[in-house]
């Protein structure tokens, strides 16, 4: 599936990803800034946040539980559509999937 990441001065990428990726993997394997993602995918950071656009929040989905405690936890609140990107699975229904990078990672 093809995945754009989108910097928050608007810079734009455009990767497709592998298989059995997950956007971080897809991100972090391109060098995406604002991407640190420290813990590697196991869901412990925090530092692999991206805000989905509201066209695709409902085919991407929600936070699971303790990723939307993490990411009360990094921020203080759960704004709508912030996930952490490791928690994210693409398969081609996410053909197309924009995120933006957040300018500060928790
Ligand atoms: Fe650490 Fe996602 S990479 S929580």
């Amino acid at each position: 599936a093809r995945i754009t990441f989108v910097q928050p001065d608007g810079n734009r990428q455009v990767f497709d990803s592998g298989e059995d990726e997950t956007v971080m993997l897809v991100g972090v394997r391109h060098n995406v800034a604002h991407l640190p993602a420290d813990c590697g995918g196991q869901l412990a950071c925090a530092s692999c946040m991206v805000d989905v656009p509201e066209a695709w929040r409902d085919r991407v989905g929600p936070p699971g539980l303790d990723e939307g405690d993490m990411i009360e936890d990094a921020l203080g609140s759960r704004p709508p559509g912030r996930r952490l990107s490791c928690q994210i699975a693409v398969s081609e229904a996410l053909d197309g999937l924009e995120v933006l990078l957040p300018e500060r990672q928790g």
